[in-house]
């Protein structure tokens, strides 16, 4: 359904740090991913890099402003669970900032990325230098964040037909177009 304003009225929903948050922590990811097999430093600059910008989103999500702030979009179980069902039954509302579904994703991916790095960085040490319990942690953590990743960009995809709007022109320019009824909403 299309709920649109006047067209040129739009709402500035990312924050230019969320937005190059968003492409550096895809851009540091990849690269991580990608070099997991050749270029070992590059492979851990990329990690250590990845797991700075989840710190750096962690204190915005707290400290920050708006649609960036984990208040704005973490919901509970309950709260989470009834959208998902929502999605199944394709009569979910439409959320300026991220919706519950997105929200939930959104920390487990970071969480992901955190842990992955953590024993990324645990393999360097001493203590753990060759535990092959470490390694296969990490390796399937870093499975599973790609499952993550694939499910994060379908729900994009599925919330940018559903809504007709193009989520990731939105995650690059930072405007969306707003909810006619509640231009304040979630
Ligand atoms: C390794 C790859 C990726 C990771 C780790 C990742 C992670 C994230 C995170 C953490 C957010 C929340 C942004 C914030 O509030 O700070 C987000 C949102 C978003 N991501 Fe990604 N992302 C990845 C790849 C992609 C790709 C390839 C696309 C494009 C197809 C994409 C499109 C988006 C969009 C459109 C949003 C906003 C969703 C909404 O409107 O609620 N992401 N992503
Ligand atoms: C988002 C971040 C990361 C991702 C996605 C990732 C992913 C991977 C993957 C898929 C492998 C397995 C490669 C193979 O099959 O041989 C691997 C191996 C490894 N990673 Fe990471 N990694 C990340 C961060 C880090 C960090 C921060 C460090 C350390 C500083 C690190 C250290 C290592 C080491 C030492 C191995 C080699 C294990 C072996 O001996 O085979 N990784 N990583």
């Amino acid at each position: 359904m299309r709920t649109a304003g006047p067209p040129n009225h739009l709402v500035y929903v990312w924050s230019l740090r969320v937005r190059l948050f968003h492409w550096a922590l895809a851009t540091s990811v990849a690269g991580a991913w990608l070099l997991s097999e050749d270029v070992r430093w590059l492979h851990e600059y990329s990690g250590y890099a990845a797991v700075a910008l989840v710190v750096v989103r962690i204190l915005f999500g707290f400290f920050g402003t708006g649609y960036e702030r984990f208040a704005n979009f973490v919901r509970g179980p309950s709260a989470t669970l009834a959208y998902l069902g929502d999605i199944a039954r394709r009569r979910e509302r439409r959320h300026l900032g991220h919706n519950p579904a997105g929200g939930i994703m959104i920390v487990g991916l970071l969480c992901t990325i955190a842990l992955i790095a953590l024993t990324g960085w645990m393999m360097t040490t001493d203590t753990f230098w060759g535990d092959e319990r470490v390694e296969a942690i990490h390796k399937l953590l870093a499975n599973g964040l790609v499952v993550l990743v694939i499910l994060h960009v379908t729900g994009v995809l599925v919330a940018s037909l559903s809504h007709r709007e193009n989520l990731v022109r939105a995650m690059i320019t930072g405007w969306k177009r707003p909810n006619p009824d509640d231009e304040r909403s979630h």
